[in-house]
């Protein structure tokens, strides 16, 4: 019952639309980059909206992970992790325009997405070890926190990017579809 709710197969489709996105996944994705902001304007304090931001991210990668093996087909890594060699041929094809479409995730955002994932998982732990009286006054750990979180902020750029060239290449509103959970059919 949970899972179907999360799921949304209960919502109808338009025709010539299908289903892609589960309510769960679009919940997850537009609460990450709400949550994110606030974590990234907050980082020299408020420490209490800060942290919670923080916790919230954690919380939802967490979930997010969990869902990556029991979720929806497309919401699945079995569905968008390739090899590296299916990534690289993909971003060539790209920059000739001639990527084929995918429906769920195409091979360079699978990899763009659990690289999110795990950065988020790297900034929030090293984020909470700083607070833990183990690694007090370890210069280390605040460091790994604000390279993370610059990394991180590249990353999203590039995620962009890749949206963009995408959502071109193919003639759709790849935002959009995050949002509505539908695509153009095949
Ligand atoms: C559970 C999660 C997190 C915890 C416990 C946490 C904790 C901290 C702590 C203790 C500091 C040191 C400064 C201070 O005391 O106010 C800090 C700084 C900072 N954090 Fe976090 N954080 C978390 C998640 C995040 C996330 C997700 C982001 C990014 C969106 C982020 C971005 C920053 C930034 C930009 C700074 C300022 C670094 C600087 O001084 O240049 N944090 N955080
Ligand atoms: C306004 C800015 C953003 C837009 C418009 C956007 C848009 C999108 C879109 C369209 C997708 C699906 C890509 C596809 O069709 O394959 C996606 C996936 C994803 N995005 Fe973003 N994104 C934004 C910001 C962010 C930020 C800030 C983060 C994390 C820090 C993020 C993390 C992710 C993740 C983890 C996924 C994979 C979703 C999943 O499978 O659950 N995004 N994003």
């Amino acid at each position: 019952m949970t899972t179907q709710f999360l799921s949304g197969t209960q919502t109808e489709t338009a025709p010539g639309e299908v289903r892609i996105w589960d309510r769960f996944v679009r919940l997850f994705h537009w609460s990450t980059v709400t949550l994110f902001a606030l974590a990234y304007v907050t980082g020299e304090g408020p420490d209490g909206v800060h942290h919670a931001a923080g916790y919230a991210l954690l919380a939802l990668a967490g979930a997010r992970i969990v869902w990556g093996f029991i979720g929806s087909r497309h919401a699945r890594f079995a569905d968008f992790l390739y090899s590296p060699r299916a990534v690289l041929r993909f971003l060539l094809d790209t920059m000739r325009f001639r990527a084929p479409r995918h429906l769920g995730h195409n091979p360079a955002g699978g990899m763009m997405a659990v690289a999110l994932l795990a950065m988020i998982v790297v900034i929030c732990c090293s984020g909470l070890m700083q607070e833990m009286d183990v690694f007090w006054g370890r210069k280390w750990v605040e460091t790994v926190h604000v390279y993370a979180v610059r990394g991180t902020l590249v990353l999203v750029g590039l995620h962009l990017v890749g949206v963009l060239a995408a959502s071109l290449e193919h003639r759709e509103n790849l935002a959009r579809a995050m949002i509505t959970g539908r695509k153009r059919a095949p």
